[in-house]
């Protein structure tokens, strides 16, 4: 009974994210500690700042008449594409209650509003072709593989003709880059993050067309942008 504590996280919340990271995204401290820059920057490597900017480099020239964020994240997205001029409508899905209350406090500080909706990102409530642009940002590694194919096919699903799809993760794993080398840091991390394994080996690009043909939709891609030798990527795609 006791290996089974998580289940207090369970609460309308998708059983691996309460099973796996209800210590990161569900409990109130958890979600205290991770929220601090120099935690996030820490963990990204200190390539925080750099991924961040990269996506709002991307985003910035879009005309995005309604964005989708793609669940809450830690440090300044939310924030940071609420004050982007070009974002008209800003939602954000996330399916932790909790995540929501955080990510709204830091709209607060910044005198903007996003319309939040508590939703799994597998099956958005959303219709067919309603967003000019969804941004992902370091979610797709912490989704089981099912879960992950489940959500991507959403995101195209909503995305309008000529919306744009944003993608910030980890970069493929093929054993070359330092860090995939060093067995003990790639244990840690692979114990920490369950579904990063099957992440660095699949083929993220591949997944993302073969899904988009099966809705009769094609993906354009532009060349996606490597971080700290390609351990981090930006990914852009034009529906
Ligand atoms: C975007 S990801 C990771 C972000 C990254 N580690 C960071 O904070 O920069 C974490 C968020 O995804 C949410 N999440 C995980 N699985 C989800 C799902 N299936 N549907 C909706 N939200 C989900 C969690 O509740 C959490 O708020």
């Amino acid at each position: 009974m006791r290996f089974n504590f998580w289940r207090r996280y369970l609460d309308g919340n998708p059983e691996y994210l309460a099973h796996y990271y209800w210590w990161a995204y569900l409990a109130p401290r958890g979600i205290w500690f991770f929220d601090h820059y120099p935690i996030i920057n820490l963990i990204l490597f200190g390539q925080y700042r750099a991924i961040l900017d990269e996506v709002m480099r991307r985003y910035a020239p879009l005309q995005s008449a309604r964005t989708l964020q793609l669940t809450c994240a830690y440090g300044s997205l939310t924030p940071t594409l609420a004050l982007c001029a070009n974002t008209r409508e800003l939602h954000i899905t996330d399916a932790a209650a909790i995540q929501l209350a955080a990510t709204k406090t830091k709209l607060h500080a910044v005198s903007r509003h996003a319309t939040m909706a508590r939703m799994n990102a597998e099956f958005l409530a959303y219709a067919d072709a309603s967003f000019d642009s969804v941004i992902i940002f370091f979610l797709l590694h912490e989704l089981p593989a099912a879960a992950r194919e489940r959500a991507l096919s959403e995101a195209i699903r909503v995305l309008l003709p000529g919306g744009q799809l944003l993608i910030a993760e980890y970069g493929e794993n093929r054993g070359k880059h330092l860090l995939h080398r060093f067995t003990p840091w790639r244990w840690t991390l692979e114990k920490l993050e369950p579904f990063l394994h099957n992440f660095w080996h699949s083929d993220l690009h591949g997944q993302l067309n073969r899904l988009a043909a099966k809705q009769g939709k094609q993906l354009h891609a532009s060349p996606e942008t490597p971080l700290l030798g390609g351990f981090y990527r930006v990914m852009q795609y034009r529906a």
